[in-house]
């Protein structure tokens, strides 16, 4: 089953036994990848959609993986760092990405659609951070490794960079990010 973001788990981002109902009832698709799930608040722009991060949101997510595999189910869960598509409304400060950008258009907040904010650049210590936090399968454990290592079912499928509309990357070298200012 394809990832489809549903946008029920409230604002702590913690699966609940709805998501458990609306997973285990699509148990016979074969194998589901589950909605896009954020890796940290920074990543994470989409109101109410689920996290991975916390304690709170592994045991969020046992209730739903013990459903499919109580429906004979498979699900993996699809991870999300938004970059710029993050308004810093929803608690995670400027928003990271690959340049200092401003997505088009509107984001999604808890009071509406906003503008999108300028991005800052990653530094080459943001990218190991956000690599470092990203949720591992348990066959992939290392020092890094975080929440999704104590998780039930192999968790990664596959890293978006959520629905973005138009090229970010502008930067060739570290040494030529450090130069490049943000546009405002
Ligand atoms: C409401 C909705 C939510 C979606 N959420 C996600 C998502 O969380 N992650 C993702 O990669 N794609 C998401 N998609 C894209 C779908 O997984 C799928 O690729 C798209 O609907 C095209 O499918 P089709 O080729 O079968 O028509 C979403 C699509 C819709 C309509």
């Amino acid at each position: 089953m394809a990832p489809l973001t549903r946008a029920r788990s409230g604002k702590d981002g913690v699966p609940n036994a709805l998501m458990a109902a609306y997973y285990a009832q699509r148990a016979s698709a074969g194998l589901i990848i589950s909605e896009a799930t954020g890796i940290s608040r920074e990543g994470l722009g989409w109101p109410n959609a689920p996290g991975l991060w916390n304690d709170d949101q592994v045991e969020g997510w046992k209730l739903v993986t013990d459903a499919v595999h109580r429906s004979k189910g498979r699900i993996v869960a699809q991870l999300w760092h938004m970059g710029r598509l993050v308004h810093p409304d929803l608690g995670g400060g400027q928003p990271v990405s690959a340049s200092c950008t401003t997505a088009p258009d509107f984001a999604h907040t808890y009071e509406g659609k906003k503008p999108y904010v300028a991005a800052r650049a990653a530094s080459f210590a943001d990218i190991q951070r956000i690599i470092g936090i990203t949720p591992r399968p348990r066959e992939m454990r290392s020092p890094l490794a975080s929440t999704a290592s104590r998780f039930t079912v192999p968790t990664v499928t596959l890293s978006i960079n959520s629905f973005a509309t138009a090229p970010t990357s502008a930067l060739t070298s570290t040494a030529a990010q450090s130069t490049i200012a943000c546009a405002s």
